[in-house]
């Protein structure tokens, strides 16, 4: 019941922005650990370093099934529409009409356009649950994702993803990188690909307003 609420409140959260401008700017703070990973299932992680504005994780392993590029001027709508064919797929609307537990967080990745008003593409990703890793089922436009040990810098940000909101806080993620041995290694490990490309995570449904946690990550491999 508690978890049939939840995925119900989830997929509301992605069908509406409730983005009423009713909260205050909410505080900036670093590594709070997300309290829906409390109720449902997260990747683990552990945390590598825990700088000014920024937190490093290494998430060892962890799979995801993901939708094809959506073209989009918004990363709110595009969002929306990819959460709607995860939701079906967590429902039963694949191969083996299997359901799946609700997870967290929902991946949106960002590949930003060139120009003011061209679409960027997005990628929305569902993380899926351990019992499900084996054989994740597969489904007609989704595909799996398999992430071998990553290293994510983290931004985190309260309340209602806006598009506004989201490149004002990767950019914020970016300058608290500037001069550190993370900076380096990013930029390394996307070697000549100069287009930023980053993730929001969000862990929350639209009638929690409180303790809302959502981040920017930016993904990339270390060689040790
Ligand atoms: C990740 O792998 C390392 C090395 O094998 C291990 O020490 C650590 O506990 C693992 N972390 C998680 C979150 O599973």
């Amino acid at each position: 019941m508690a978890a049939s609420m939840f995925k119900l409140s989830v997929f509301l959260s992605l069908l509406s922005n409730l983005n009423l401008g009713l909260w205050p700017e909410a505080q900036k703070s670093v590594a709070t650990f997300p309290p829906s990973c409390n109720s449902i299932e997260c990747p683990s992680y552990d945390s590598i370093e825990v700088g000014n504005g920024y937190e490093v994780r290494r998430y060892n392993s962890s799979e995801w099934i993901s939708t094809a590029p959506i073209q989009d001027i918004s990363l709110v709508a595009a969002t929306r529409t990819g959460f709607l064919q995860l939701f079906d797929y967590i429902q039963g609307k694949n191969k083996y009409g299997e359901k799946i537990e609700m997870t967290a967080p929902v991946l949106s990745e960002v590949q930003p356009s060139d120009g003011p008003f061209c679409e960027s593409s997005f990628v929305v990703s569902f993380y899926v649950p351990k019992k499900n890793q084996a054989k994740p089922p597969p489904a007609e436009g989704l595909h799996v994702q398999k992430w071998t040990s990553t290293y994510v810098a983290v931004r985190q940000f309260s309340g209602f993803v806006s598009d506004y909101d989201v490149g004002v806080e990767a950019a914020a993620l970016q300058s608290s990188l500037a001069g550190t041995v993370w900076s380096a290694a990013i930029e390394k490990s996307h070697g000549a690909d100069h287009t930023t490309i980053y993730t929001v995570a969000q862990y929350n449904s639209p009638f929690e307003f409180d303790h809302r946690v959502n981040e920017i990550w930016i993904s990339f491999n270390l060689e040790e």
